[in-house]
């Protein structure tokens, strides 16, 4: 990582900064990447119930290295590099289409020339291996990958010398820990080759600015004005909303402005669930709904949140789903979303996430490989089986509102290449995530750090 004493500090970022479109179109810039970047991170590889029996497996793709996470016991999950010693080959194969090679093996096999190895990596079998006289002692096992778990989440680091994950997460672990976001399963998760640039699809969710233009019909619901903080490497956006209410929770349901409450709860529901399939569950909908025939007329807003959440969290208990209590300061301070550096977003809170990511494709600045995941609390013994499901950057394979985010991407992509575009200018109070990012992301790659945005109009001399 490069420390860079031109870099400007976490705090200095509520000034408005600008920095070069590099990051997002450079081929040279993204070559490089592997090796200072992907190479150096903790990535989110996966969920630890993808792999909850002995021998079942999943690979990670990033460029050019592939990981297999396995578990050999009930209580060790393993990861090593997808290549035979041998001679090189990729060990399992990513089925054509597929985002990732998946299933449950006792021995990984080298088709080529049949060496193979157990759970823990070592060699158990190697054809005529007296030919080697005994050099390859210590020399044919599978190489090791960091691997470690928080959040229900399996992490890899391809950089033996990393630090624990633990303090590379802080302090998102630690504000997150109490959503208890671990015990959440998968409702459904897609993934897409998308025509832009791995950093631009996740800015499309780094912040709350965009959503009175992109996402116009959510105005109905009453406005908020949301925020950015910068958290280390990582970062996380929220919402300020009056005092008496449980901030996030209001202003992300839109609990509260103008309308009869009651109407505009369940509307809002009724909507993200049928417009999203996010950010809300059939629990939640349901409690929604019933809130005018529970609640009299002229029931004040923070009083209406404060029923229709109590009657959800009864609902689920009732069924056997119980939901965290987390201190409302906790909620306040963790708002509703984080950025995990440098490439995953977690969009937490106490029943339900939802979770996206993205990677490069190939090498190609102008193309990602974009994920959306969504997560929720089931009663045990119900939870859905899903599978990685390839889409469209569609409103019928994704949904509608996630259609409105990705109709940005591709156009922000080319747009940055203008000759006349200096560079993103975010808002610094409420796209500061991206700020933040930036500068993380310079200390790593060594260029493109943010610098204060210094205005003035730019005029043709005639
Ligand atoms: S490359 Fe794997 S056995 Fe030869
Ligand atoms: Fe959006």
């Amino acid at each position: 990582m490069n420390d860079n004493n031109n870099t400007l500090q976490e705090d200095e970022l509520e000034q408005a900064v600008t920095f070069s479109p590099e990051a997002y179109i450079s081929p040279e810039y993204a070559r490089a990447e592997r090796d200072r970047l992907w190479r150096k991170v903790w990535l989110q590889a996966g969920r630890v119930e993808e792999v909850a029996e002995v021998g079942q497996f999943i690979t990670y793709e990033i460029l050019d290295d592939s990981v297999i996470i396995v578990r050999s016991s009930e209580h060790q999950i393993n990861a090593f590099h997808n290549v035979c010693p041998h001679r090189g080959r990729r060990l399992v194969d990513v089925p054509a289409g597929k985002r990732n090679a998946s299933g449950k093996k006792q021995n990984f096999f080298c088709n080529y020339h049949g060496w193979r190895f157990d759970l823990n990596g070592d060699n158990n079998q190697i054809p005529l291996v007296e030919d080697w006289q005994g050099a390859l002692d210590g020399c044919s096992d599978l190489s090791p990958v960091k691997m470690d778990v928080w959040g229900g989440w399996i992490w890899i680091n391809l950089d033996p010398d990393c630090e624990p994950l633990l303090d590379y997460l802080a302090p998102a672990a630690a504000l997150l820990d109490p959503f208890q976001l671990q015990n959440m399963r998968c409702r459904w998760r897609k993934w897409g080759i998308f025509d832009c640039n791995w950093k631009v699809a996740l800015e499309a969710f780094n912040e709350t600015y965009h959503v009175q233009t992109t996402h116009p019909e959510f105005n109905q619901f009453g406005s908020f004005r949301g925020w950015g903080r910068a958290q280390g490497k990582h970062s996380n956006i929220g919402y300020d909303a009056p005092k008496d209410m449980d901030a996030n929770q209001a202003a992300k349901l839109r609990v509260g402005t103008e309308k009869d409450p009651r109407i505009s709860t369940a509307e809002l529901q009724v909507y993200t669930w049928e417009n999203a399939n996010t950010n809300t569950t059939q629990t939640l909908v349901d409690a929604a709904l019933r809130l005018k025939d529970e609640l009299p007329e002229g029931t004040p807003a923070g009083e209406v949140l404060q029923h229709w959440l109590q009657s959800a969290r009864a609902d689920d208990e009732a069924r056997g789903v119980v939901w965290p209590t987390v201190d409302p300061k906790v909620v306040g301070e963790s708002g509703t979303a984080w950025q995990i550096f440098p490439n995953f977003q977690i969009g937490h809170s106490v029943n339900n996430m939802l979770c996206y990511s993205a990677r490069p494709y190939k090498y190609d600045p102008d193309k990602c490989i974009f994920e959306g995941a969504v997560y929720q609390l089931f009663p045990k013994g119900e939870e859905p089986e899903t599978e990685w499901q390839y889409c469209e950057a569609t409103a019928e394979d994704w949904c509608y509102v996630l259609s409105q985010d990705f109709s940005n991407m591709a156009a922000v992509q080319q747009g940055m290449k203008s000759a006349g575009f200096s560079g993103p200018k975010p808002n610094p109070y409420m796209e500061r995530a991206t700020a933040n990012f930036h500068r993380n992301l310079a200390r790593y790659m060594g260029s493109g750090a943010p610098e204060k945005l210094k205005g003035g109009p730019k005029k043709l001399k005639g």
